[in-house]
């Protein structure tokens, strides 16, 4: 029989292709990661099972009302958490989630189940409802992205993935047949979208920046010219940060014979959607460009205390997927049922707070802060890269895994990632500088520090391995 997952968590190294997190399923592990070794795959270091630490829920006392016993236990249970996360939101670097926010006027409505359920538009019978707020989001959005109002439709999702999962949903909507169109660094819930709606998927290849490869989009549109594209174009991915040229996409299309009425764009913006209208010589995200629909995380860079989400996309693609619901007294166009009314009010607080002026003071603070990064991860000996358009600092996987753990950094075979968002100061990147030198001097207490190679990865010119950095 195969080992549950749990048995074996901590060391559990799996396939990337059939991890519990693209499929759902306990795999069998010995037979996975044979498959794994025969196919020459990198293997994944599973973080810890939790389950033997988990906080399990106790039948109440009969006298709990009395002593009051159950009330101390769990006050002491969420005190313990609250520490935690105090901690854990100290040391974090690795995803790109602004934690700094104050959402302390919104206390207030904790108290009440709102939900935005069928379309943010047309209000539905339930009326503990956000739609007003939602709606007000929208607007802002379409505007950021140049749709005027009576031209586009959207709402707020639970998350990017949601996002991309609609976007993309929209473009099959459009295109029963088209072939769906990604560059191999996209997020895996574009791969997931594939496989939930049994699409036929091209991954494209990419530049060492992690940017789309326009040649090899353009080979691969001339294999496939019979039928339509629907095409994932990443502003910002998620391991690099690399922003795809949307123009490049866009011509590429058009020089492959491929007219407007034959190509479907989604934009998934989950990480920078945000950042990009504020960056000078960012590729301009607009309706006014033949574009079907733009995805942002509302969690990340505009910093809300909930995982979120802002979909836009045209008003006429929408109308083949809506569906009039009685029981609502609503529309439903959108992926899941019961919607998350708590989730605009947050985003419309935070836009009111910052505006236009405030998000754009934000990017430029996280952008010189990820050069100040870069460069003294540089100067102090460790192969480096940051795409010039984004605030996502690559480098070499930190070998010390408590390290890892203890910044929470993602990684990805030798290269992890510090994701410079408005919650990460000057202050914050110097204690990790300090003890990221010295958790590498303990693995060489001789002082002769070896880097590792990661110029297949970042290039020659940022590896600080002694071959290249001698040629550099
Ligand atoms: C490029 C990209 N797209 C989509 C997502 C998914 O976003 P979410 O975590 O909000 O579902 C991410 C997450 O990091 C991402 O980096």
């Amino acid at each position: 029989m195969a080992p549950a997952l749990h048995d074996k968590a901590a060391a559990a190294v799996l396939p990337e292709e059939i991890s519990i997190d693209s499929c759902g399923i306990e795999p069998d592990l010995e037979g996975a990661d044979a498959i794994g070794k025969l196919r020459g795959e990198r293997e994944i270091v599973l973080g810890r099972n939790l389950h033997d630490q988990c906080f399990s829920i106790t039948e109440p006392e009969h006298d709990d009302e009395e002593t009051g016993e159950k009330d101390v236990y769990m006050a002491g249970v969420l005190a313990r958490y609250r520490k935690t996360l105090v901690e854990r939101t100290k040391y974090h670097l690795g995803y790109p989630y602004n934690l700094d926010f104050d959402y302390g006027a919104l206390s207030q409505l904790q108290h009440f189940s709102i939900n935005n359920l069928g379309d943010p538009f047309i209000e539905s019978n339930y009326g503990v409802h956000s739609r007003q707020f939602e709606v007000g989001v929208l607007d802002w959005f379409a505007r950021l992205w140049e749709l005027e109002k009576n031209e586009y439709w959207g709402y707020i999702t639970n998350c990017g993935t949601e996002g991309n999962l609609h976007g993309l949903l929209v473009g099959r909507e459009v295109f029963p047949d088209g072939i769906l169109y990604a560059s191999k660094d996209s997020h895996y819930s574009v791969f997931k979208a594939g496989r939930m709606y049994r699409m036929e998927v091209v991954k494209v290849d990419t530049l060492l920046s992690g940017e789309i490869d326009c040649a090899d989009f353009q080979r691969r549109l001339l294999e496939n010219q019979d039928k339509p594209a629907i095409v994932n174009v990443n502003i910002g991915t998620t391991v690099k940060g690399a922003v795809d040229d949307l123009d490049g996409v866009i011509r590429t299309l058009e020089d492959c014979g491929f007219s407007q009425d034959r190509f479907y764009i989604h934009c998934d913006g989950a990480l920078f959607g945000l950042m990009m209208p504020f960056v000078k010589r960012a590729p301009k995200v607009s309706f006014k460009k033949p574009i079907g629909s733009v995805s942002v995380s509302g969690h990340k860079f505009v910093g809300c205390p909930m995982p979120c989400g802002i979909q836009i996309t045209r008003i006429e693609h929408i109308n083949t997927l809506s569906r009039n619901v009685e029981y609502l007294a609503s529309r439903d166009a959108t992926i899941m049922g019961s919607r998350n009314g708590h989730a605009p009010l947050f985003l419309w607080y935070t836009l009111n707070r910052k505006g236009y002026r405030g998000f754009k003071k934000e990017v430029e603070k996280c952008l010189a802060n990820a050069h100040y990064l870069a460069g003294c991860l540089r100067e102090s000996g460790f192969g480096a890269m940051l795409n010039e358009l984004s605030s996502t600092v690559v480098f070499e996987r930190p070998q010390d895994e408590a390290f890892v753990r203890k910044w929470q950094l993602a990684c990805q075979g030798k290269i992890a990632h510090a994701v410079v968002m408005p919650s990460v100061t000057v202050d914050k990147l110097k204690v990790f500088l300090k003890e990221l030198i010295e958790s590498r001097s303990r693995l060489f207490p001789d002082g002769k520090i070896v880097a590792p190679c990661v110029a297949d990865e970042l290039g020659a010119k940022n590896c600080a391995c002694v071959k290249h950095s001698s040629c550099s």
